[in-house]
């Protein structure tokens, strides 16, 4: 098992300063993965779904000499949707998927994987870390969706793979596009600059009034069920406070340029109380605390009618901060001094620029990013943050990356059983704060 213990997160610190600043780590000479000056860069895309097939989009959309050569979904009607809208816009030329290089169910990704030079992984989050496992196994350079894991062995699995993508300079982009956001690039290194001193408290925010729900269908297994309907159940998706909080929450550790020692928090099923909504939440508010006494507040719902809030406010001993996806970043001091004000209008898109920055990097045959072990580390506080408003407990970080509860299912076929089902009314077992163990 694998301890991010105090050495390492000091070691782990260090390097992601380095990347931080955007530094080339080196050229890449490594066997077996893309190089520069090979040609045509292939691509294969693990996931169908929205975010996959706009993933794709950006990837043929970037200057370079890019084709999609395969395609992985677990469901058929997926990946014919996804197909149809990228070859409609594309044609051959860029979108070169035949029959053969289409894999559907739980096993495709292997093949699909072994047809690219770089992989886009966007199917629901409890799979990356076996997606991501075998792409740096069969040596390919990785842009992988956020969150990257649903439970802390998962975590642990993503952490392993990323260092062995560092040992074999494979370039990995993870789709937490703040990290690639003019207005939170340079308002961040104003902060670590020291415009606003050390920071010592923060609220971060993912107030909405939810997503999405695939109903059930006659003749659906439970495995099938589940996996439509992935938002609601956490071996997939990790709750909220992970699928789309991380977001905020990795703005925080970015900010501290750390990550939290424990965390306290609360949150039910106020609103979104249906047999629909499977095991989560629609709401959690976490304290995140930080080795030097910093606290972080971090606040999400899915409440409909209520006020929508998307953003992250820090405060430090000379100043405070605003920052939002909506191209803000602004500094002020205490007197109400504006320090800095982003002015991002003709800001690239951020979902452009990841591919625009990893595509560039590995045509030229250099290794430049390495986010998995940075996200895999916000992915865990976003589960610290889950542990703690389900558990109604103070939970350690080392506990909860340490945490041998494995949510995954023991065999993944259609007519296998996940962990969690529904009880003879259809409604799924809900955390109890007080009375459920998570870790
Ligand atoms: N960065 C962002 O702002 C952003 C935005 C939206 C979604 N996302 C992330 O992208 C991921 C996908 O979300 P989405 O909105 O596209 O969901 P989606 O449901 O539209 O797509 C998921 C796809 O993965 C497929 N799939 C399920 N299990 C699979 C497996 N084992 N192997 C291969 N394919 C499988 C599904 O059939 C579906 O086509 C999630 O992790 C989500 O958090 C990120």
């Amino acid at each position: 098992m694998k301890d991010f213990d105090s050495n390492k997160r000091r070691e782990f610190l260090k390097t992601s300063a380095i990347l931080a600043g955007g530094a080339i780590l080196s050229s890449i000479p490594l066997a077996g993965a893309y190089a520069a000056g090979r040609g045509t860069i292939k691509i294969a895309l693990i996931g169908c779904g929205g975010r996959g097939t706009g993933a794709a989009f950006q990837a043929l959309e970037t200057k370079h000499d890019v084709k999609l050569v395969a395609m992985a979904d677990a469901f058929r009607d997926r990946l014919d949707e996804s197909y149809k809208s990228l070859f409609g816009k594309y044609g051959k030329s860029k979108v070169n998927v035949p029959e053969s290089k289409k894999f559907v169910g739980f096993e495709g990704y292997k093949k699909a994987i072994a047809e690219a030079d770089v992989v886009l992984l966007a199917a629901p989050p409890g799979f990356r870390p076996m997606h991501f496992e075998e792409a740096v196994k069969q040596n390919k350079h990785v842009f992988m969706e956020k969150p990257v894991a649903t439970d802390s062995p998962g975590i642990r699995k993503v952490l392993a793979a990323a260092e062995e993508a560092k040992n074999k300079k494979l370039n990995v982009v993870v789709g937490l596009q703040r990290r690639y956001q003019n207005n939170y690039r340079e308002t961040i290194k104003r902060i670590e600059d020291g415009a606003i001193g050390d920071i010592v408290s923060g609220q971060v925010y993912w107030n909405s009034g939810g997503v999405w729900v695939r109903p059930r269908e006659a003749n659906q297994t439970e495995m099938e069920y589940q996996m439509r309907n992935w938002y609601y159940f956490n071996w997939l998706c990790g709750d909220h406070i992970t699928e789309q909080h991380v977001h905020n929450i990795d703005i925080a550790n970015w900010v501290k340029n750390s990550y939290p020692v424990s965390a306290q928090g609360t949150g039910s099923r106020f609103q979104r109380t249906g047999k629909e909504y499977g095991e989560i939440f629609d709401n959690h508010t976490v304290e995140f605390l930080y080795a030097d006494g910093t606290v972080i507040q971090s606040q999400c719902r899915h409440y409909e009618g209520t006020r929508n809030r998307v953003d992250e406010s820090f405060q430090g001993t000379k100043g405070r901060v605003y920052l939002s996806a909506n191209n803000s970043g602004r500094l002020w001091d205490y007197k109400g001094n504006v320090l800095y004000d982003h002015a991002g209008k003709n800001d690239p898109n951020p979902y452009q620029a990841e591919h625009d920055e990893l595509f560039a990097a590995i045509a030229a045959g250099q290794y430049k990013f390495a986010d998995a072990e940075r996200s895999a580390l916000s992915t865990m506080t976003s589960l610290l943050g889950r542990y703690a408003t389900y558990s109604g407990q103070e939970i350690k970080w080392e506990d909860a990356l340490n945490s041998n509860v494995d949510l995954m299912p023991e065999t993944l076929a259609w007519d296998a059983m996940p962990k969690v089902l529904p009880d003879a009314n259809g409604f799924y077992p809900v955390a109890i704060p007080g009375k459920t163990k998570v870790i």
